[in-house]
């Protein structure tokens, strides 16, 4: 396939502070992973690299395989490393074949709809080096300085990331190539090599799973409704 995705699932999830690695946590009866999976099998067929924590590659690959269906064969399994963009990194190693456009996403953004990768990869096929989806802000910024309020900050001139992001393989490759420093995110670490990033419209769902109030927000989205 013309696109590859790297899903990255090989963080700790301290925040969320169930004892378990984040991806591997239930959110019904599919883990955080298998909802993410499911949403990139939803897109148009694609290879798949999950990037998994070292003692669990043999469990996300049962998990990718079942997500997959029929496209098994498109599924790879690498273990990751301790920061997200050594996961990317350690991802974007095991990427085969001709692929043109790479797309990173977190599987933390389990309930991201299939329409946020087409936008993605819809900004590239249009010239984009680097595309990316974004959420306006909704809360009223304040810059700080310690517990005293510096300035307001015009949220119209902010957005908040998200993933899918989505980039020419060979702008990504040589962007992680020349990167010396921790970015957040690959967005971040393409514009410090000089590259253009475009913004696509983001979606609510994309949001990601962070704390035990972001677990329960995704438990009730996915419960059967009572009518
Ligand atoms: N990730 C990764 N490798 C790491 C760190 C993070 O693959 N060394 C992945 C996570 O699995 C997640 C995504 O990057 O899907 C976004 O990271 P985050 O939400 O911060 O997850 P964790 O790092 O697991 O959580 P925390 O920061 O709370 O420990
Ligand atoms: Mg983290």
């Amino acid at each position: 396939p013309r696109v590859a995705v790297i899903v990255v699932a090989a963080g700790s999830g301290t925040r969320l502070g169930v004892g378990a690695p984040k991806a591997f946590v239930g959110i019904d009866g599919g883990s955080i992973l298998r909802h993410a999976l499911d949403g990139v099998f939803r897109a148009p067929a694609a290879q798949v690299v999950v990037v998994a924590p070292a003692d669990r590659v043999g469990d996300a690959l049962t998990q990718a395989h079942d997500a997959a269906g029929d496209r098994r064969d498109l599924v790879t399994v690498v273990a990751g490393g301790e920061t997200r963009q050594a996961s990317v990194a350690a991802g974007l190693a095991a990427v085969w074949g001709d692929v043109e456009l790479v797309l990173v996403h977190d599987a933390a953004r389990a309930l991201t709809p299939p329409d946020v990768f087409a936008r993605v990869v819809a900004a590239l096929d249009g010239g984009a080096d680097a595309a990316l989806p974004v959420m306006p802000v909704v809360d009223t910024l304040k810059r700080v300085d310690g517990d005293r309020v510096v300035e307001a900050v015009d949220r119209a001139t902010l957005t908040a990331a998200q993933t899918p992001q989505g980039f020419r393989r060979t702008v990504l490759a040589q962007a992680y190539a020349a990167a010396t420093g921790e970015f957040t995110d690959d967005a971040a670490l393409v514009q410090a090599a000089g590259r253009a990033v475009t913004t696509v419209p983001g979606d609510a769902l994309a949001f990601k799973i962070t704390t035990a109030a972001d677990l329960d927000r995704a438990r009730s989205l996915l419960a059967p409704r009572v009518i």
